[in-house]
């Protein structure tokens, strides 16, 4: 059944069960309330009679006297609201209006309720037809009336015919009738709008929904805050801002999957197509004999940097799947340090650069020593590689048990964005290569961000473009690095930022 007929169902049911419990409920009570305020009646006019017509004749044997012109009288006056007065001194005997036998007999159960002087309420048919229409149902009240010492004389009986109450409530029947019929006739126009306004809303969050499975997370749902549907819709908006915002992230890798394989095939072709188009002019002698020395070690070298990328691809895949095991020690950066700046001397004096190494004669750091190498060989290359005629400046001391290392140089800087940028594989500010002549890859800076993450290592760097760079490391002490996994992490916890 459609959600429409459904909630209009459960609607219209609601509304018909109330009203019919409020109704049979009111009816009940007005019914009760009618009789009560009948037996009150009665009883005053029983207790008139007992008081103001009846009396005792002592003697030998004590009789009940009635002032029968009293009562007739009295009944006379209250003909005009259907009253009957009767009185019994027997079960089935009458004083009054005759003393004959009675038609309508007081049951022996009564009787004795009676004799204990308790008054009795009953409902009786006017079979004897005391009233003009007979048949009709008479409710009536029998009052004991006692002598001194408790012994029951006689019995007042009081009635009257209850089509008045009957009357009344069928009125009552009537109105609430028509009540009933406004009631659901309003009813099921406002459940009508109600259910029309929330099968609306629910259609506007399904269609929402299909958009969505077609691909559209720029569909948004307003919302108002008002109930839980508008609670559903505010839902709904923050899954598709994060369904979208996982669509760029996914658009993105796939992007950057695109990048790493067109950067690794050009990166491969460029000494590939140098070697071959040595190869081929020494197949076709097309290279003088004085020069063929010079190609083979051109071919050596173009074969040695092919080496280089794919080992550094190597080794970054394995930091990254955590198959690179750190092998930490305590050893003294200062003479490793030493040993990278007398490697990267000729390289630096080719360029007109200069090292200055402030370190104290023994710094202590908790790493792997050939991937501590490896981290400041790669930061020192590119300090030698991006300046001219500069000074690289290296320095280090502890803090506290934490060995913090500074590689500064005076060379042509990076932008904010570069500075993001750098730690990408095969990232290069410069592609062209036109200001230095020993950046190759763009795989270094990669390569020492997954080293420093694997030594839980933090590093900050400070840049501006024609001011020059300074990477700051800090290594933390062995009961820190200790700590940690030896797995890379990639929860940005040693991602790098400027330095304060
Ligand atoms: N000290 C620096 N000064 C200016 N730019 C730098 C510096 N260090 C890194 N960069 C920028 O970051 C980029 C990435 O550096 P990275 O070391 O990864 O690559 P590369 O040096 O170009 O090649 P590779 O190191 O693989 O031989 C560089 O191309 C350069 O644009
Ligand atoms: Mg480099």
């Amino acid at each position: 059944m459609k959600m429409f007929y459904q909630q209009f169902l459960a609607f219209f049911l609601m509304i018909t069960i109330t009203l019919l419990t409020l109704g049979m409920t009111f009816l009940g009570l007005s019914r009760s309330m009618f009789y009560q305020n009948t037996w009150d009646r009665l009883q005053d006019y029983a207790y008139a009679v007992k008081t103001q017509t009846m009396d005792i004749r002592q003697g030998k044997d004590s009789k009940v006297v009635v002032d029968k012109k009293k009562l007739v009288i009295t009944e006379q006056m209250l003909s005009g609201r259907h009253i009957k007065i009767s009185i019994y001194t027997e079960p089935d005997k009458l004083i009054f209006p005759d003393s004959k036998k009675a038609t309508t007999k007081i049951s022996s159960q009564c009787w004795s309720k009676l004799k204990r002087g308790q008054s009795v309420r009953a409902k009786t048919s006017d079979s004897k037809g005391f009233f003009k229409d007979s048949n009709r149902q008479l409710t009536n009240i029998y009052e004991p009336y006692l002598d001194i010492k408790g012994n029951l004389m006689a019995v007042v009986s009081v009635g009257t015919v209850m089509n008045g109450i009957e009357e009344n409530l069928g009125e009552i029947k009537q109105n609430l009738l028509y009540a009933f019929f406004t009631a659901v006739v309003l009813g099921t126009i406002v459940s009508f709008v109600l259910t029309h306004y929330f099968t609306n809303r629910i259609t506007k969050i399904q269609r929402a929904t299909r958009q969505v499975a077609n691909g559209d997370f720029d569909v948004k749902i307003d919302t108002y805050h008002h109930d839980e549907l508008d609670d559903l819709a505010e839902d709904f908006n923050l899954m598709t801002q994060s369904l979208k915002e996982s669509q760029v992230e996914i658009e993105r890798q796939e992007q950057r999957r695109h990048e790493l394989m067109a950067n690794a095939a050009h990166e491969m072709r460029t000494p590939l197509t140098t070697i071959n188009g040595l190869l081929e002019g020494m197949a076709y002698g097309a290279l003088p004999e004085e020069d063929q020395e010079q190609c083979i070690n051109l071919m050596r070298k173009e074969t040695t940097r092919l080496i280089r990328l794919v080992n550094e691809n190597l080794d970054y895949e394995k930091s990254r799947s955590g198959e690179l095991v750190l092998a930490k020690t305590n050893f003294d950066a200062t003479s490793a340090i030493k040993d990278v700046v007398s490697q990267l001397h000729k390289m630096a004096e080719d360029v007109g650069d200069r090292f200055i190494v402030k370190l104290p004669p023994l710094l202590n750091v908790y790493a792997d020593k050939d991937r501590f190498i490896q981290i400041i060989t790669n930061i020192g290359k590119n300090a030698v590689q991006f300046t001219r005629d500069g000074t690289i400046t290296i320095s280090g001391e502890k803090h506290g048990n934490d060995t913090m290392i500074s590689i500064a140089d005076t060379g042509i800087g990076m932008t904010d964005e570069e500075i993001s940028n750098m730690w990408e594989r095969y990232y290069k500010a410069d592609p062209s290569r036109k200001v230095a002549k020993y950046g190759e890859s763009g795989i270094g800076m990669a390569i020492v961000h997954q080293l420093l993450q694997l030594h839980h290592a933090k590093v900050c760097v400070d840049s501006a473009p024609g001011k020059g760079t300074t990477f700051t490391l800090l290594f933390p002490g062995e009961a820190i690095a200790s700590d940690g996994s030896d797995q890379p992490q990639d929860d940005g916890s040693v991602v790098v930022d400027r330095c304060d």
